[in-house]
């Protein structure tokens, strides 16, 4: 046990971090880029008919060729032409009834014209496409990427043609043990290109990820890096400030990065006063602008310190589901519409649970002021021993940093929801708990962990993996799966740790409209009846300093089959997947009244 326990240190400590898609490109929307967005052609192939042949072997023949009959006696048994389409961005199952359950491959086309520039770069990027993507252009692979949620980017600046190319991607959301997440998981599998695709055209040496962030502990001191696509030293770099009247300069090392720090007299950024600067990082070649905001966010004992003074997160849980249609959110719209319910909930934060939202996402929470969780899907019982599912994992968390860290909203990042106690798991986890410190040094670490009875009426956090974190998450149901709401009065809550705590889920389900007293189930007496008791038992844990109820709206689950009342949706919520809101909601509503008050004072 010890021999592979140690094994297993070794694997995970050592691994190179393998990488499939180029280098991440980050800020894409204020860079040059093409949408690829639209109507895409598909084929749906359950059996991957296009991929692999009778013997079940990858076949040169796929549909990847979009081949065409050059003669009457020619077979080709598929054309995208004629077949259907479907909308990008966008998940498959709820554009089409058929697709509602769908769970396999389907392929994309697009045929594009694109005009060709000497001095030009081009690379295609994918805001997330779930789970599995293969992605080939004029016929040839270019590259392919696991993972559901973040972004990702192949060069085709040699493989592009002057006139008309074609695009196609295998996207496959089969649910696969080793995977990230794996077989079992609470929200609806949403499949296909998700959130944008484009085109990126940049120069020959651009500017392709940066950090411009307060250095920890600093209200002034900026302290980050530049990096250029290549490894080219000694280039110059300009990081300006127009609004603070800030340009400074700074040279690149033999790895084609520049490290930058400086001073500024900033307003910093706060759900009170959401400020963003005008930033202008410039090189020999290449421009980027983006608006980042300058906060800095700390751990004191049980306190979340943010620009220096305490701060209680009154948040709520949500999953990226459109507020304003069915299936799967990726727009501005999307994102302001659901982050607004949450203000009008008296929230100053947010869970984005259980993976990686679209970047509007967190974007629209820095110009609203709502600080963010962020997760990846390491959830419930992965495969802790396996090494293909560590990367996987890692990966996942890199991307999401990589895309979101100079995101002021951005405060946390989780590593994982509700996994298993075990040796294997702590050392899984705790490994991703260091990553993510090594890539961002920044920011806070948390996962929301299980709680565990010490005895009748005490719960006690306890985790072993809880020395890893910066911030204790705790996912409880009293009330729900645990006894009846009154329960919580008697509940007293210890822990282990002096570190501060967020409880990342509790509450009940309910259907809306349906009134009854507080004992029967589904009600929204019922529901409300738990948020009552909720609140009041939350109200007496010392070391409690932020809260996100499960959870904002009504989703879909496969999980949640009751007729009539769950109808394939998780009742959690506590507005209705169209917005109408429970009785539930005005408890929570009340309860960050009086803290916002409470706090103000
Ligand atoms: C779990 C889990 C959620 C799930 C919720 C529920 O705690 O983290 O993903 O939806 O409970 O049971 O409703």
């Amino acid at each position: 046990m010890l021999k592979s326990l140690r094994f297993l240190w070794q694997i995970f400590f050592l691994l190179p971090v393998v990488t499939i898609a180029s280098e991440l490109i980050i800020n894409i929307e204020n860079r040059n880029n093409k949408s690829l967005n639209g109507q895409w052609n598909v084929i749906i192939d359950p059996f991957e008919n296009g991929y692999y042949d009778y013997r079940y072997k990858p076949s040169q023949y796929g549909y990847f060729r979009n081949a065409k009959p050059e003669k009457k006696s020619d077979l080709i048994e598929y054309d995208f032409n004629r077949s259907p389409s479907l909308r990008v961005p966008g998940d498959w199952n709820t554009q089409s009834d058929t697709l509602l359950f769908y769970e396999s491959t389907i392929w994309y086309k697009k045929s594009f014209d694109y005009n060709k520039k000497e001095d030009k770069r081009v690379f295609i990027y994918f805001g997330a496409a779930n789970y599995h993507a293969i992605v080939y252009l004029n016929g040839k692979k270019i590259g392919e990427h696991t993972g559901g949620f973040t972004p990702f980017n192949f060069e085709v600046t040699e493989k592009l043609k002057k006139g008309s190319n074609f695009i196609i991607v295998k996207v496959d959301n089969k649910r696969v043990r080793g995977g990230v997440p794996t077989l079992n998981f609470d929200w609806w599998n949403y499949g296909g290109l998700t959130r944008e695709v484009c085109l990126v055209e940049v120069p020959e040496v651009f500017i392709r990820d940066y950090m411009i962030q307060l250095e920890k502990g600093s209200k002034e001191k900026v302290k980050g890096w530049v990096k250029l696509s290549g490894k080219e030293s000694n280039q110059g770099v300009t990081v300006q400030i127009p609004e603070l009247g800030i340009s400074e300069s700074f040279k690149t090392n033999g790895k084609g990065l520049a490290e930058v720090s400086f001073n500024g007299n900033f307003k910093l950024w706060s759900p009170q006063n959401p400020k963003l600067y005008q930033v202008i990082i410039s090189s020999d070649m290449d421009e980027v602008r983006d608006l980042i905001g300058f906060r800095s966010i700390e751990v004191e004992g049980n306190e979340i310190v943010l620009n220096g003074s305490p701060v209680f997160l009154r948040g709520i849980s949500i999953h990226e589901e459109s507020p304003l249609r069915d299936g799967r959110a990726y727009s501005r719209e999307d994102s302001r519409i659901l982050l607004e319910w949450a203000k009008e909930l008296n929230c100053n934060f947010v869970r984005l649970a259980h993976y990686p939202h679209n970047e509007n996402m967190v974007r629209v929470a820095d110009s609203m002021g709502i600080l963010v969780w962020a997760e990846i899907p390491v959830y419930w019982t992965i495969e802790w021993n396996s090494e293909e599912t560590f990367i996987n994992a890692r990966k996942q968390l890199s991307e999401v940093i990589t895309r979101d860290k100079n995101r002021a909203s951005v405060i946390l990042w989780s590593v994982g929801n509700e996994t298993p106690l075990s040796e294997q798991r702590l050392i899984f986890m705790s490994n991703l708990a260091q990553f993510a410190r090594d890539k961002d040094p920044n920011r806070l670490i948390t996962a929301a962990l299980e709680n565990h009875y010490k005895d009748k009426n005490t719960v006690v956090i306890n985790d072993p993996l809880g020395k890893y974190l910066d911030v204790l998450g705790c996912n409880e149901y009293i009330g729900w799966y645990d006894g009846l709401p009154g329960k919580c009065d008697s509940i007293e809550w210890e822990t282990f740790y002096k570190k501060p705590l967020i409880m990342s889920e509790f509450g009940g389900g309910a259907l809306y409209g349906f009134h009854a007293d507080t004992l029967t189930r589904w009600s929204e007496e019922f529901q409300e009846d738990i948020y009552k008791h909720q609140v009041s038992m939350l109200d007496k844990i010392s070391f409690l300093r932020g809260t996100t109820p499960w959870i904002l709206k009504d989703f879909r689950s496969p999980r949640r089959p009751l007729p009539a009342i769950q109808d394939y949706f998780n009742r959690k919520g506590l507005v209705t997947e169209d917005g109408l809101k429970k009785k539930a909601f005005y408890i929570m509503q009340e309860y960050y009244n009086k803290k916002k008050r409470s706090l103000q004072k």
